[in-house]
């Protein structure tokens, strides 16, 4: 076979030009890089503990792709693999700076011994560096997260004086660190449930507006989100509350240039789903209904007790699958698709959830067969090294001057952000291969497309 398009590239392989690109300007990963996290409780004490760990090379960063993961650059029969953190310029683990917020006074080593995730042997050997962090008074409103109260807030009342009290926490956080650069993760409770409906979520103008006048419909986590643009900080929301999922902060951050992404971590059972479901679809086997409960008994549990935080989970959760089997494209497969989603708070398990997924499948001529899923995981474990990745990309995607959302990250959450219009990918697989061809684009490496059919050319 013979292509015209087909030109040698620079690594001596032969690939399209539609497929290479020039290697993006990255500014180097060079000083210190902060990471802010409102809400320090459970995900966030293991994600710091666990990067301490690290440091002191008492742990492996199991579940982090920009630590473990390795990418495929030119053909196959080039053997050419590269850890990630080889590939593209991150930020290393050992330089980071933690800093975070919360409603509740307690230093990250008083939390992480409550939250329970951690063994205490190992918590203790981190002691003095944990209990280092203690949070910052919060922005918060009982209102949005109605089973949780704390003191340990700002006494700032209104919109545009919270976001500018945090916006010199972060600007004190990195003057006191003596940071270069700092990023965002969103690891406080999930709010209730808001549909972004209104001006002030399509435009700019009418957020800003919105802000002037304290308008009761903006919670907490869109000012933390709103400080954080204004400040250059890139930001990622952990949860699946809107925070900056709506189009007119979409509009700020590109207008900013600062990277924005979310929402929700993808961990536990909707992973298991995103493995799951495109599998069964790819080999066209009809499911008729979904069935996933969880016992789960953390904070998180608790503040999802209430259903109008369930609510916005729940929402979160549905639209995985709906999205992923295209029921009106497959009507005969997916049309009748019966999905339930349920989290019961269970106090004794702790942070240690059970999900038990029962999905009923339909194969040749039609013949019901069942598949059962008991997944013993661990929530905050799942979500450690997520926070992490996303910390150290979304400073990456700051350096290469990637404003906006960031699509390519859609790999790590349950409800990925894409521009109005646009389909969500929730395919795990689908979007590590946008994730990593995104990692070529910016290194002028040649996109894979798993075509192949040069490799053959010769024969
Ligand atoms: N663990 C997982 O696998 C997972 C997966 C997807 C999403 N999430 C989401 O991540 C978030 C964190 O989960 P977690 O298990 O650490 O919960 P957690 O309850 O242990 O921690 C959340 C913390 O946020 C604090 N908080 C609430 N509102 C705040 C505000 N306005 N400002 C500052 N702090 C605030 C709470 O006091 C609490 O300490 C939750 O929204 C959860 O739904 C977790």
């Amino acid at each position: 076979m013979s292509c015209a398009n087909v030109n040698t590239l620079p690594c001596g392989c032969r690939g399209s030009r539609a497929e290479m690109s020039e290697a993006v300007d990255i500014a180097p990963a060079t000083g210190r890089l902060g990471v802010l996290l409102p809400g320090l409780g459970a995900v966030s004490t293991t994600f710091i503990a666990g990067v301490l760990a690290l440091q002191k090379k008492l742990a492996q960063p199991i579940g982090s792709l920009t630590q473990l993961g390795t990418v495929r650059l030119g053909k196959r029969t080039d053997h050419r693999e590269v850890p990630v953190r080889d590939l593209v310029p991150l930020a290393k683990p050992d330089g980071l700076v933690f800093g975070g917020w919360d409603i509740f006074p307690d230093d990250v080593y008083a939390v992480a011994c409550k939250a329970g995730v951690l063994e205490r042997e190992l918590l203790d050997q981190l002691r003095p560096e944990l209990e280092a962090i203690a949070p910052m008074k919060a922005v918060f409103e009982r209102r949005f997260v109605r089973n949780l109260d704390g003191a340990h807030v700002k006494p700032e009342k209104g919109h545009r004086a919270r976001i500018e009290a945090l916006r010199a926490d972060i600007r004190e956080f990195r003057k006191a660190h003596k940071l270069d650069r700092a990023v965002m993760v969103w690891c406080g409770s999930t709010e209730v449930y808001q549909a972004p409906e209104g001006d002030m979520f399509e435009a700019p103008k009418a957020l800003e507006a919105a802000l002037d006048s304290d308008h009761p419909v903006i919670a907490p986590s869109v000012l933390y989100a709103y400080a954080a643009i204004r400040e250059g900080v890139p930001y990622a929301n952990g949860a699946p509350n809107l925070s900056v999922d709506f189009p007119a902060m979409y509009a700020l951050a590109r207008e900013a240039g600062v990277p924005i992404a979310g929402k929700d971590f993808k961990t536990g059972q909707t992973l298991m789903k995103t493995i799951l479901a495109p599998g069964l679809k790819a080999r066209l086997l009809g499911i008729d209904g979904w069935f996933s409960t969880n016992i789960l008994g953390n904070r998180d549990g608790e503040v999802l007790d209430d259903p109008e935080s369930f609510k916005t989970k729940e929402v979160s959760k549905l639209g995985v699958l709906e999205q992923m089997l295209e029921p009106e494209k497959f009507p005969e497969l997916y049309g009748d698709l019966y999905h339930k989603v349920r989290i019961n708070y269970y106090p004794p398990r702790g942070d240690n959830k059970e999900g038990w997924d029962n999905i009923d499948i339909r194969g040749w001529l039609g013949y019901p067969m069942q598949i059962k899923v008991n997944f013993l995981c661990r929530d905050s474990i799942l979500a450690a090294p997520i926070v992490l990745d996303l910390a150290l990309f979304l400073d990456l995607a700051q350096r290469a001057n990637m404003g906006g959302i960031q699509e390519w990250l859609s790999f790590y959450f349950k409800s990925p952000m894409t521009k109005p219009g646009l389909t969500p990918m929730h395919d795990l697989f689908a979007q590590k291969v946008k994730l990593e061809n995104t990692l070529r684009h910016l290194m002028g490496e040649t996109l894979i497309t798993h075509l192949g059919l040069d490799y053959y050319e010769d024969e």
